[in-house]
């Protein structure tokens, strides 16, 4: 790992698109990594991002920002984000993407483990429990190394919603949502608590907040969010940006941290052979140890829904 105390940690980010440039913004700006490296097809793009990040360095904590249109540009690094690949156009849905990007992800896959072999994969790419499982089979080695970013950013999305309907910081919620990072995505309500008390107990001057109603209604918000953002703005790429951050420091500091990622699943809650998030420590090792979380069993059904959903896009495309 490039965190001992002489080594500089390197991060390379695969696309310069917007999501890949808030990622590297994101990390400059928070100090996470000694070295950022953009690798694009685009290599005019490339230079033009690399430059203007550059020249923020006098504000920043300090980073070396390099960028090519050449994988080797990657080479030796601890981690390795991939946010390349085609992306939603409004109305569509993540997994509609699934077949160009799997294409991408079985090419790239081998040539960035053969510049970076001891590095973690973080996918990032959507459709990415699809992709994920993609890099999962064009990659060798151990499989807690190669995981995606799953459902922290709709995690973060729904801690939002909630915290902000009873006017409290973000911190004091603790709620995941599980499942695929897309339509079929479950939250899961009946272990979400605020300041130890269940959330569906919280109650304030004018009685329960949560009933079924509002709980519909913030789950709704998250699964409508990037197509909302989508339609306003062509993409989302800031929260995406700060949430692959939270992971690459997970890893590059040894965090130890519980975060919804995107694993290939072996059991946990009777789910088997697919790519999908769960709790799992994240720390330098990547990601490993998916928790037991207690579900209802309408979430445990959902769930396994979800699970199903992407079995079916797994198998149409030979994954
Ligand atoms: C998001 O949820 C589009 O997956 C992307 O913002």
């Amino acid at each position: 790992m490039g965190t001992a105390a002489n080594q500089v940690s390197k991060v390379s980010i695969v696309g310069a698109g917007s999501v890949g440039v808030a990622i590297a913004y994101a990390a400059l700006i928070r100090g996470s990594a000694g070295v950022i490296a953009m690798y694009d097809i685009d290599g005019t793009r490339t230079r033009a991002e690399v430059l203007d990040l550059g020249h923020g360095s006098q504000f920043v904590p300090g980073a070396q920002v390099i960028g090519s249109d050449d994988v080797a540009i990657t080479a030796g690094s601890d981690i390795v984000v991939v946010t390349a690949g085609a992306k939603q156009r409004p109305g569509q849905s993540r997994l509609e993407l699934a077949e160009a990007n799997v294409r991408m992800t079985r090419a790239l896959t081998p040539q960035l483990l053969q510049h970076s072999p001891g590095a973690i994969l973080l996918f990032v790419t959507n459709p990415v429990d699809i992709v994920t499982m993609a890099a999962l089979r064009a990659g060798s080695g151990d499989r807690s190394r190669i995981f995606g970013s799953g459902t922290l950013l709709d995690t973060s999305r729904l801690r939002y919603l909630i915290a902000r309907r009873v006017d409290l910081a973000v911190s004091n919620v603790h709620a995941y949502i599980v499942g695929e990072h897309g339509d079929s995505e479950i939250t899961l309500w009946s272990s979400a608590i605020i300041g130890g008390t269940p959330l569906t107990e919280y109650r304030t001057d004018t009685g329960r907040v949560f009933d079924e109603v509002e709980r519909e209604a913030i789950s709704r918000s998250v699964v409508d969010a990037a197509d909302e953002i989508i339609r306003g703005k062509g993409a989302t790429n800031l929260a995406i940006g700060l949430s692959t951050v939270h992971i690459i420091e997970a890893i590059l500091r040894d965090q130890r941290v519980i975060l919804p990622v995107s694993t290939l699943q072996n059991g946990a809650l009777g789910i088997d052979g697919v790519c999908l998030s769960l709790p799992t420590v994240v720390s330098a090792r990547g990601a490993r140890q998916v928790l037991d979380v207690p579900v209802s069993d309408e979430e445990r059904a959902a769930l396994h829904a979800s699970a199903a959903t992407l079995q079916q896009t797994q198998e149409r495309l030979g994954l």
